[in-house]
C-alpha cells in the first residue's frame, strides 16, 4: 500500500507513525486515515476535472460524496481542496454544516427525503437539492415558498447505463428506485419550472460505483445531453451532473484509470456531443466518494486465533481471525469485495502461507480478506493492516454482536489524532431500557 512504510525495527508506519504506537494509544480495530493522502487525492481529482473541462471551454464542479465516509474533519479537507460536499440525509447534512461547509457548496440527494430534511436543507440555503421523484417537486417547492426562498434543484434521471468496473450495460427501462426515466424528464422539468420558488439547474445521473472504464460515463453523458438539448427550448439549463463512481485499487491486480485520463475522455464526449447537438456547453458536475477517500485509510487489527482447516478438495486453508470483521467492514460479506492484508507489527522471513482473514462475528460469511498470504509464523497479538478501507467501511459499520464501532484517527507528519471516537460497551448498553442507567437528559 502506498500509505505504509517500515521503520528500522520493521514496524509498519503510516505517515511516520508506527502502527504499534497507534494500537497502544487507541486500541484495535482502528481506522487510520492518512490526512495528506486525502487532501492530495481530492486536489488531484478537482484539478483533473478543472483542467479537462477548461480545455473544452467550460467549467467543472466536484462534490465529495460524503456517504463514502463523512466527519467534520474530512468535510473540511474536501472544502480546502476546492470540493463541495454531497450529502444524502439530514444527518450527513448536519455534519457538513457543523464542518462549516459553505451551504452553497452542498448538494442533497435521497430517494425518500423527509419533509424535515427538505426544510432543513432549504433553511440552510444549500446549493442544490437533487429531486428524485415527481412528488418531491411539490414538496421542495412548498418548503421553499414557505421560507420565502428560491431553491436550486437538479432532476435525477436514469440514463439506462449501468457500469461496473470493466463493463457497462445500457438499457432503456430500469427496475430500480432512483430517479425518473429519461422519457419522464421533460414533464418533470416543466413542473419544476412552473414553481417560482424553484430554480432548475439541470439533469443528474449516477451510473454505478467502482467503475474503471470511461465508456459508461460517455454513453450516459451523450444520452443525457440529448434531453438536456430538448429542455433548453423552454429555459436555461446551466449544468449537467454525471454523479460519481470512479474506481480505486483494492488489491494489487486492480488497475484503475488515471483520473486525469478519465476526466479528459468524459470532457471530449461532452464537447463532441454538445457540438453535434449544437448547444452551449453546460457546467459539468461530478460526485466522487470512493476515489477521494478509499485509498487513504487502512484498518489495523490484532490477530487472535489461527486455525488450519483441511479442505475437502485437498490442501489446507488457515483461518486467521482478528478482533473486528463485518461490523467494521461489511463489504466482503455484502459484495464479495476483495481486500488484502499485511503483517504490520514486525517483519518475518517465514514462508508465505495462504490464509483467509476472518472477523469475530457469529457468522461464517464474516470474512475480511478471502485469500491472501501471511507469513506462516503469524501469531496471536500480531498486528495486521487491511489497506483501502476508507470508503463504505466506517460508514456501513454496525454494532452487530454488540461490538462498538472503531475509532478513526488521522495521521500526518509523524503525529496522530482522534477524529471520530469509538464506541465503548457503556455507550452500547446505555440504549437498553432494561439496564439501570445513570440519569439521562430527556430527548428534545
Ligand atoms: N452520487 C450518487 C448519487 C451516489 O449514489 C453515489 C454512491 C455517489 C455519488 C458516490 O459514488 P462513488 O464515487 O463513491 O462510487 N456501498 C457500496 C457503494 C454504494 C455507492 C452508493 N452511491 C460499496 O461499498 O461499494
Amino acid at each position: 500500500s502506498r500509505n505504509v512504510s517500515r521503520d528500522t525495527s520493521g514496524v509498519a508506519t503510516v505517515a511516520g507513525v508506527p502502527v504499534t504506537q497507534l494500537a497502544e494509544a487507541y486500541g484495535t480495530p482502528l481506522f487510520v486515515v492518512d490526512e495528506r493522502h486525502v487532501r492530495e487525492t481530492a486536489t488531484e481529482i478537482r484539478e483533473a476535472f478543472d483542467s479537462a473541462f477548461e480545455r473544452i471551454g467550460t467549467t467543472a464542479k466536484v462534490y465529495y460524496a460524503g456517504k463514502a465516509f463523512l466527519c467534520t474533519e474530512v468535510a473540511r479537507w474536501a472544502v480546502d481542496a476546492g470540493l463541495g460536499v454531497d450529502v444524502c440525509s439530514g444527518g450527513e447534512l448536519a455534519v457538513a454544516l457543523a464542518a462549516d461547509v459553505p451551504p452553497a457548496k452542498i448538494g442533497l440527494h435521497g430517494n425518500n427525503k423527509s419533509l424535515a430534511e427538505i426544510h432543513q436543507a432549504v433553511e440552510a440555503g444549500i446549493g442544490s437539492i437533487v429531486i428524485d421523484s415527481l412528488i418531491e417537486i411539490d414538496r421542495v417547492a412548498a418548503a421553499a415558498e414557505q421560507q420565502g426562498a428560491i431553491q436550486s434543484v437538479r432532476l435525477r434521471v436514469n440514463s439506462g447505463v449501468h457500469a461496473h468496473t470493466h463493463s457497462f450495460l445500457a438499457t432503456s427501462h430500469e427496475d430500480q428506485k432512483f430517479g425518473l426515466p429519461l422519457e419522464a424528464a421533460a414533464e418533470a422539468v416543466a413542473r419544476i419550472r412552473s414553481h417560482s420558488s424553484l430554480n432548475f439547474l439541470g439533469l443528474h445521473c449516477h451510473i454505478g460505483s467502482q467503475i474503471f472504464a470511461p465508456e459508461g460515463f460517455a454513453e450516459s453523458a451523450a444520452r443525457l445531453l440529448g434531453i438536456h438539448r430538448d429542455l433548453l427550448a423552454d429555459g436555461p439549463v446551466p449544468e449537467l451532473n454525471l454523479g460519481g463512481g470512479f474506481g480505486i485499487a483494492y488489491v494489487e491486480s486492480d488497475e484503475p484509470p488515471v483520473v486525469a485520463d478519465l476526466a479528459n475522455q468524459i470532457a471530449d464526449i461532452v464537447r463532441d456531443t454538445a457540438a453535434e447537438l449544437g448547444i452551449p456547453l453546460p457546467t459539468v458536475a461530478f460526485e466522487p466518494g470512493r476515489a477521494v477517500i478509499g485509498g487513504s485509510t487502512l484498518t489495523l487489527y490484532t490477530v487472535g486465533t489461527i486455525k488450519p482447516v483441511a479442505l475437502s478438495e485437498g490442501g489446507v486453508r488457515t483461518y486467521v481471525s482478528v478482533d473486528g470483521g463485518m461490523s467494521d467492514n461489511a463489504r466482503p460479506a455484502l459484495y464479495e469485495a476483495d481486500y488484502s492484508v499485511g503483517l504490520a507489527s514486525r517483519t518475518s522471513d517465514a514462508e508465505p502461507m495462504l490464509i483467509r482473514l476472518a472477523g469475530k462475528h457469529c457468522e461464517s460469511g464474516d470474512i475480511v480478506v478471502y485469500n491472501d498470504y501471511l507469513p506462516s509464523d503469524i501469531a496471536a497479538d500480531d498486528l495486521v493492516v487491511v489497506p483501502a478501507t476508507g470508503a463504505y467501511c466506517w460508514s456501513l459499520s454496525s454494532n452487530y454482536n454488540y461490538l462498538g464501532r472503531p475509532p478513526v484517527v488521522a495521521v500526518k507528519d509523524g503525529k496522530s489524532r482522534l477524529i471520530v471516537r469509538g464506541e465503548g460497551l457503556a455507550e452500547l448498553l446505555s440504549r437498553d431500557c432494561g439496564i439501570d442507567q445513570p440519569a439521562q437528559p430527556a430527548r428534545p
